[in-house]
């Protein structure tokens, strides 16, 4: 065995309870076969985790299917605090109730967003590699993708300001950020997000920032969002974010869109309002409060199970192939790996992991340019799991 870390946990909740996924209709288990091709690899691709939510969050969604009766639904004034409460204690930013819209998804708010304040043909900045519905969302809209690729300096992933000027031109309306970034897990700064800011408002560029990773960071880092910068900021952005990503709820589609700017949150409700995408989802309302509300003592302990992974990951590769390089992560459950002085190809590459180590990761190339060479994994699964693929992967390098 290949222990790499003696764990001594001494939680209250249990992340090393394995959980059986398959044949639940899960997406990572169950589609894994349609979209990578294998059948029998570990799922480590698709973001979302293996772990149960929080038992708070169970017991109150078991609550509302006792009711029985699932007629349509509001979303009660508790959910606004809710939100208003956490975005204030987690992260000091100071929202009001009627800044907040609701979204079936984080992507399908973006969508919205792009169809409402940009024309066909128009340019909108992503930073790639980059969660590549953004730019597959924007070439389906027939705007055009404007790659600001991140540079990586001393391990981190960081924006290249220089590259972002010199490629914005009058037809550029829209920044799309990803704050945490994934798959690079860089946290942007309150001195990065100032600087990406006044390039934005100077070239009135309109900001959406996508914060779904904001609240999955690890120590001694700080998520700012990006509309808490400065008033400006705020006015001239807005924010999609979750608690899917973070309390693993993303089946109840339920996400949070927030814009200090009337233009900006009035115009996206009339477009959500067109195909009825407003309604929501009962229990997305309950799990989403009750996460907020109670879940955060859980989601301290799930950042200290997280942080052993990430620690796994790095020591497994320095001490066992030490050609692949951990871009090690600020934030989120999802490692981007440096395979490139492997030299193997990116087919090869998806080959040795997904094929012969039997570890199903997202091959890099997917996230846009900047991708080549890259692997993500994504370690939000027990102990022993992320153990028993590294082992996978360690005897498919060597064999
Ligand atoms: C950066 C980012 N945005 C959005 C999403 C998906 O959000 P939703 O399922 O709400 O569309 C993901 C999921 O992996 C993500 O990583």
């Amino acid at each position: 065995m290949l222990l790499l870390l003696k764990i001594n946990r001494m939680g209250k909740y249990n992340f090393d309870e394995i959980i059986e996924r398959k044949n639940t209709n899960s997406v990572k288990y169950d589609a894994m076969a349609k979209y990578l091709g294998v059948t029998d690899a570990i799922p480590m691709w698709v973001a979302d985790m293996d772990f149960k939510s929080p038992p708070c969050v169970i017991e109150a969604i078991e609550e509302r299917v006792k009711h029985g009766v699932y007629g349509y639904s509001i979303r009660p004034q508790e959910y606004y605090s809710a939100i208003v409460n956490w975005e204030k204690r987690r992260h000091g930013w100071d929202i009001n109730p009627d800044w907040i819209s609701f979204s079936p998804g984080v992507v399908a708010g973006l969508s919205i967003l792009i169809e409402e304040f940009t024309q066909p043909g128009d340019k909108i900045v992503i930073q790639s590699p980059v969660y590549f519905p953004f730019f597959q969302t924007i070439d389906s809209l027939k705007r055009k993708t404007v790659y600001n690729k991140l540079k990586l300096e001393n391990g981190r992933y960081c924006i290249d300001f220089d590259d972002l000027v010199s490629q914005i031109d009058p037809s550029v309306k829209m920044l799309v950020l990803s704050n945490p970034h994934n798959p690079g897990g860089s946290v942007w700064t309150k001195a990065e997000l100032t600087k990406l800011s006044e390039i934005c408002i100077k070239n009135n560029i309109l900001v959406v920032s996508d914060e779904i990773h904001g609240d999955m960071v690890y120590k001694p880092h700080k998520f700012v969002p990006y509309a808490s910068i400065s008033p400006e900021a705020s006015i001239n952005s807005i924010t999609l974010t979750a608690a899917s990503k973070t309390f693993n709820l993303a089946g109840f589609s339920t996400s949070i869109v927030i814009s200090e700017n009337k233009k900006y949150l009035r115009g996206f409700e009339r477009r959500l309002h067109i195909p009825h995408l407003h309604m929501g989802n009962i229990f997305g309302t309950v799990a989403l409060t009750t996460a907020f509300n109670k879940g955060e003592e859980w989601l301290s302990e799930l950042m200290e199970y997280l942080q052993c992974n990430v620690d796994m990951v790095n020591t497994f590769f320095k001490t066992h192939l030490p050609k692949i390089e951990v871009i090690y992560p600020e934030s989120t459950f999802l490692i981007w790996l440096n395979c490139k002085a492997t030299g193997y190809s990116d087919k090869e590459l998806n080959d040795i992991f997904n094929n012969n180590a039997k570890v199903a990761m997202s091959p890099g190339t997917i996230f846009g340019p900047g991708g080549e060479g890259y692997m993500r994994m994504n370690i939000g699964c027990s102990h022993l799991v992320l153990e028993k693929a590294l082992i996978q992967i360690k005897n498919a390098f060597i064999a």
